[in-house]
């Protein structure tokens, strides 16, 4: 009651009276307080996710949206976090933060990276282009899909300097030696392996959006293999016949060796979820894992990847980098990653928030939003640098294990 009266709201034009007598509105979070216009309005990543839910054809959401089966490890990622607590450490120093990350021996200013993506111009003009103006502006490291709609030489000229390159394997070895010859020409210094997808997955919200899509989508889809690949860049003269080339029922760990004999790049192998996976990449002599689950769109493990990350930093033991995405939408999340053993973080959705709802200005706000927010959880749990943080700043609520 004393809210519904107050002057404040009354002056600050609020037209919705009984959301303003239920509190409604000061909980609700974006979308209740209606869509930003600008980049510099949105207060956390979400209000980006409002804007791109309100502009995109609903199918292009609905891909960019979906999980597998019943979602429940794309909730899982999101929700996990809340299961993890933080442990405050009082009067630390915390005048000078200091956010950055080797990797590789290339410094980073902050642990954030920006996911491989496919298809980025269904979200925006700019797509792939925009994302690197992005990364570029910010001086933060991009990871290039193998199915971009825009080549890794133009990303890497938009960038102003190399990205690293993420490779679905194909079936056919000749197709896959062409990728990565590419790659390195464009000067990728890393190549990352994703190895969740070998066969399809089953993602019924990018299905059932399709459907309600009233648009004739015939223009640009419906024509089979050869329009999808001529849409991907990087297929360009690879001669990659169709859809069963790209799929991989019979990969093994033999494809990392001989990925490793032929190419000079670093190999990161994105897609570990467990213990025992962890320990082959130290068999086959990885150079760097990245802890995923694909953001919830390949198996429906119901695992959450920050449950799934402990088993593996405690596996690798610090002696290859660790990167972990899938759920990471707070500075808070980054955090407690980076507690539980991720030298690195890895977002996907955030950003294709930011650039579906305003192209580049929209990914440069995303990626100041979460450093902002970093900088404050490191300064309010006590830790200047990133070293400084550690499992003894959590405690774990739930089924997962954190803290000491
Ligand atoms: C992806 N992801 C992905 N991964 C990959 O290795 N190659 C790819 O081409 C794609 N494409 C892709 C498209 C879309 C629309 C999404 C949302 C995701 C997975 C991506 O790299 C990353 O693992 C997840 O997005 C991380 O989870 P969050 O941050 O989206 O929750």
């Amino acid at each position: 009651m004393y809210l519904a009266s107050s002057p404040l709201l009354a002056s600050a034009g609020c037209s919705k009276q009984d959301d303003i007598a239920k509190g409604a509105f000061l909980n609700a979070g974006a979308g209740a307080a209606g869509l930003i216009r600008n980049p510099g309005r949105a207060l956390d990543v979400f209000d980006f996710q409002a804007v791109a839910r309100n502009k995109l054809p609903i199918a292009h959401y609905g891909y960019l949206a979906t999980g597998v089966d019943g979602e429940t490890t794309l909730r899982a990622n999101e929700e996990a976090f809340s299961e993890i607590h933080l442990r405050p450490r009082r009067l630390v120093d915390v005048s000078d933060i200091d956010m950055g990350r080797t990797l590789f021996g290339e410094q980073w200013e902050t642990p954030i990276v920006l996911a491989p993506v496919g298809s980025q111009n269904a979200f925006h003009a700019e797509g792939e282009l925009g994302t690197a103006r992005a990364a570029r502006s910010r001086h933060h490291l991009q990871i290039l899909s193998s199915v971009t709609t825009n080549s890794v030489e133009d990303v890497t000229t938009a960038r102003s300097a190399p990205v690293w390159y993420q490779l679905y394997p194909t079936s056919n070895w000749e197709i896959t030696k062409k990728l990565l010859r590419r790659a390195e020409g464009a000067g990728a210094p890393v190549v990352v392996l994703t190895v969740d997808l070998p066969v399809g997955s089953n993602r019924l919200t990018d299905q059932r959006a399709r459907r309600r899509d009233p648009r004739d989508c015939s223009e640009c889809h419906d024509k089979g293999p050869a329009a999808f690949f001529n849409r991907k860049p990087m297929y360009e003269g690879t001669g990659i016949s169709g859809f069963e080339e790209f799929a991989t029922p019979g990969l093994t760990w033999e494809f990392v060796q001989r990925l490793q004999d032929f190419t000079s790049m670093k190999l990161v192998i994105k897609g570990i979820v467990t213990r025992e996976d962890a320990q082959r990449c130290l068999e086959y002599g990885v150079d760097g894992v990245i802890v995923s689950n694909h953001g919830g769109r390949a198996e429906e493990s119901g695992m959450a990847t920050i449950a799934s990350l402990p088993e593996i930093a405690a596996t690798i033991g610090g002696r290859i980098p660790v990167m972990m995405d899938s759920g990471i939408r707070r500075g808070t999340d980054i955090f407690k990653a980076l507690a539980l053993g991720a030298d690195a973080i890895c977002i996907g959705r955030p950003y294709l928030w930011g650039l579906a709802a305003f192209g580049q200005p929209g990914v440069e706000k995303v990626l100041d939003l979460l450093s902002a927010e970093l900088k404050m959880v490191m300064e309010q749990m006590g830790t200047p640098t990133l070293d400084d943080i550690n499992p003894s700043y959590t405690i774990g609520i739930g089924k997962i294990r954190a803290g000491e």
